[in-house]
């Protein structure tokens, strides 16, 4: 098996001062491997963005680490950090807007983003532009990106945030201003990087046909891992004190706040209904068990 790339060991997130603290992270186990592509899925508010920033070091964890390449990050200085940030991350931020320098132009930004690499000015500009076309932007490269739409601006996102070659891309819901056609460009440039450069992908989207496209999905439902889903199966995760979300099409054969009994058998545990306040009892199948 390859090495591990991310680890989130028990994150924590609390947002806000003490009397109004939202907490967005309850105890997060994340393991990504060199070389996965992973969508993050779930409902708005459970934590997606908030675990993608602290991914990408934007944010310090009010309790747990994230380690990226085996580095702590909330240990590294300012400077380390923006190193690991500007070297071997890519980001694309959920607001298309705040990824660009928007009084350049794209081509402008996407030479902007390889400053740290350093290849020739020629072997630069060839890259951008082979860049912008993949994503559909080669006919605009010198537009400014401030003037461009937001779906223009998310497919340039994704342009700059490829242009290292990054060793991690971390994207936030990164089709979701774009139609059909646009959104399948941006996926086969995030496939083409993986397959090319290895890039490691996490990807945050509301999209299934993302989380299908990409292989290993992880879903996010208050602040914790609920389930996992690879290659098409989905599994519920068991969380470190035993607790487990059970996937919300199921919420009608056991209703939040029904009571179950936990049935061990030889593979696992079986949770069976034994009363429902709403239905009556379920006593008499229990008993004809
Ligand atoms: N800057 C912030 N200050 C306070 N609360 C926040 C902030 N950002 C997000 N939250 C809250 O944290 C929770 C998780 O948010 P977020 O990570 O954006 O979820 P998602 O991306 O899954 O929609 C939500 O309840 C949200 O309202
Ligand atoms: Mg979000």
């Amino acid at each position: 098996m390859s090495d591990v790339l991310v680890r989130c060991d028990n994150l924590v997130h609390v947002y806000g001062t003490p009397g109004a603290e939202v907490a967005a992270l309850r105890g997060v186990d994340f393991v990504v491997r060199e070389g996965e592509t992973v969508a993050l899925l779930g409902p708005s508010g459970a934590g997606k963005t908030t675990l993608l920033w602290h991914l990408a070091g934007l944010l310090r964890p009010t309790a747990g680490t994230v380690e990226v390449a085996g580095k702590r990050l909330a240990g590294l200085t300012p400077r380390e950090l923006a190193n690991v940030r500007l070297r071997q991350i890519g980001v694309v931020l959920q607001n298309p807007g705040r990824n660009l320098l928007g009084y350049d132009t794209a081509l402008g930004n996407v030479l902007f983003a390889q400053r740290p690499t350093r290849r020739s000015h020629a072997s630069k500009k060839r890259r951008a532009l082979a860049l912008l076309d993949s994503v559909g932007l080669g006919g605009v490269a010198h537009r400014v990106a401030g003037q461009m739409s937001g779906g223009e601006q998310q497919r340039l996102a994704i342009a700059i945030a490829l242009a290292n070659a990054p060793t991690l891309l971390l994207a936030d819901e990164p089709t979701s201003q774009l139609d059909p056609a646009s959104a399948d460009a941006v996926l086969g440039l995030i496939k083409q990087a993986n397959a090319e450069f290895g890039t490691t992908v996490v990807a945050v989207t509301h999209d299934a046909a993302v989380g299908e496209v990409l292989g290993r999905t992880v879903t996010i439902r208050d602040g914790r891992v609920g389930a996992e889903g690879r290659s098409g199966e989905d599994y519920v995760v068991v969380g470190r004190d035993g607790t487990v979300q059970l996937p919300p099409e199921m919420h009608d054969a056991l209703p939040p706040g029904s009571l179950a009994r936990a049935v061990r058998h030889d593979h696992g545990v079986d949770l069976r209904r034994i009363y429902d306040s709403n239905a009556g009892s379920d006593d008499d199948e229990e008993r004809g068990r």
